[in-house]
């Protein structure tokens, strides 16, 4: 879909969305379509019970006197709560209503409304930008024709400010890229994303000048890293570590250490030997989300090149059971010396990213580390899909990426840690085991992660209700995939550390 901003009046064919306060308080240009077409809007508005309140819409076809096919009025709800978010969802309802109508052009003439919460040049981009994460497809597998493929090729923003709200796009449109990155590689089947599909993918951002390093099973038996290599040795698919660098281009004169970002990538989680059920399984091909994320992060940085030194890491595995599968009571020694006892092969994020972890932090000595991960079913239970569970060593950390989730929409609700929970995955015969009891679960899973980063300030998000949905379709998210966690990531470093 091709997006442009345009100053001046709307003009043009298709569809036109104008805003209408709440009360039935048309905008300039609602009001100026409503004498154009001799009243029409208003008569629209009086036979129907929409009065402008946010998140509700009426469309007034064909009408007589002006060029465009559609108008389509859109509630903006009280004037004070308008803000960025607001402006994203009505674009993207809008969106989602033409997408596949049969509209090839859709222009938005939306007027700031009095006392909104953002500035002219913002709501053009947050308009732009939740048109754009509406019209995501994952549809490169339907090879027969059907009449649900998007006509909807060019979405207009008329505003005042449109030299402003193109810069503004350059840096939003690349955070969507990012976005749409993670999406595709969580909808992707595991078929056809395995562990080096994956690693082909990261390769691939050397074109927008991140530094890749692939590191495979030799190279990580090197480094010890057996904890990951553990979960991998029964699949068929050879594990892989991504290594992915972005380093701001002045960095010679300013050699910050990086901050580094860490991703489960599970291609494919079917427990191992403890394995899932029938239904259990479903979904588990999502089960690199958190790596999706950090790939698409590093997209993101690089696309709109970014001031900052970051380091995203990914560790990729398939968890499957075999004769060279892992078994319960194997215990591994991690790359940090540290051993764990497997008593649950379905445990395997933790193992991942133990590794992942401890090699970050020796190699990157990075100011913080933040990893994702869709690690617990338990997390799920506790926060459904609303909020993203966040576990943290720093509580400056913690509170710089509540804020960053509360402003990007993609919010995330602190659980604690503690010694009281670290002692419930003692084991008997090693330094740990890799479960807890049966309470508890997302804590225990989060205080193993805390034995491998090594005193640095560092964050866990466990994303297992976010990363995809299977119920009921988030505004921005029209896909399985949701690419969580690239705009909260994008936002904590824009907002604190450029
Ligand atoms: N990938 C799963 C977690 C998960 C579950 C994500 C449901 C999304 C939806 C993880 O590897 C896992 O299997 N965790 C187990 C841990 C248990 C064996 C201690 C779980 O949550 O059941
Ligand atoms: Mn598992
Ligand atoms: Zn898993």
């Amino acid at each position: 879909m091709q997006i442009s901003f345009a100053s001046g009046a709307a003009a043009g064919s298709g569809a036109c969305v104008v805003g209408v306060s709440e009360g039935g308080v048309l905008s300039k240009e609602a009001a100026r379509l409503d004498d154009a077409t001799s009243g029409a809007l208003k008569r629209a508005l009086a036979s129907g019970r929409f009065k402008g309140q946010a998140g509700q819409s009426i469309e007034v076809l064909a009408p007589a006197g002006v060029s465009w096919s559609r108008i389509i009025l859109s509630g903006l709800g009280k004037g004070e709560k308008f803000d960025a978010t607001a402006a994203e969802r009505l674009a993207a309802a809008a969106v989602g209503r033409l997408l596949a109508s049969g509209e090839e052009t859709l222009t938005f003439a939306v007027d700031l409304p009095k006392r909104a919460k953002l500035a002219e040049p913002d709501l053009a981009a947050h308009l732009a930008l939740g048109a754009q994460l509406r019209s995501y497809r994952f549809d490169h597998y339907r090879k027969v024709s059907d009449d649900e493929k998007p006509t909807l090729k060019n979405v207009v923003v008329v505003t005042k400010a449109a030299a402003a709200a193109r810069r503004r796009w350059s840096d939003v449109s690349a955070v969507a890229d990012g976005i749409f990155l993670a999406r595709d590689l969580v909808n992707e089947p595991a078929n056809v994303l395995y562990p080096d599909e994956f690693a082909k993918r990261a390769l691939a951002l050397k074109k927008l000048g991140v530094k890749v390093e692939i590191f495979d099973v030799p190279a990580m038996k090197k480094l010890g890293m057996n904890a990951l290599l553990g979960v991998g040795q029964g699949s068929a698919h050879d594990s892989r570590m991504a290594v992915m660098q972005w380093n701001d281009a002045r960095a010679k004169a300013k050699p910050d250490a990086p901050l580094a970002f860490i991703g489960k990538g599970v291609c494919f989680d079917s427990g191992g030997l403890s394995l899932k059920t029938g239904a259990g399984m479903m979904g588990m091909k999502g089960d690199m989300g958190g790596g999706a994320a950090v790939m698409g992060l590093m997209h993101a940085l690089a696309k709109r090149k970014a001031r900052v030194n970051v380091v995203g890491l990914v560790g990729l595995v398939e968890n499957m059971p075999d004769g060279k599968a892992q078994r319960p009571n194997d215990i591994v020694k991690t790359m940090s010396g540290q051993t764990i006892e497997i008593l649950n092969t379905d445990a395997e994020g933790r193992l991942v990213l133990a590794d992942v972890l401890w090699y970050a932090q020796s190699r990157f000595k990075p100011r913080f580390m933040v990893n994702l991960a869709t690690l617990t079913g338990a997390i799920v239970v506790a926060l459904g899909t609303e909020h993203a569970g966040l576990f943290s060593n720093n509580d400056e950390l913690a509170q710089r990426l509540t804020r960053a989730g509360e402003k990007e929409g993609e919010p995330v609700w602190r659980l604690p840690l503690g010694d009281a929970y670290d002692r419930l995955v003692k084991s008997k015969v090693a330094d740990m085991k890799n479960i807890g009891g049966p309470n508890a679960g997302s804590i225990t899973a989060a205080q193993i992660l805390q034995r491998f980063v090594n005193g640095v300030p560092w964050a866990h998000l466990d994303i297992a209700g976010v990363a995809w949905q299977d119920g009921e379709q988030k505004p921005l998210a029209p896909s399985w995939g949701t690419g969580w966690g690239v705009r909260v990531l994008n936002r904590l470093i824009a907002d604190n550390y450029e």
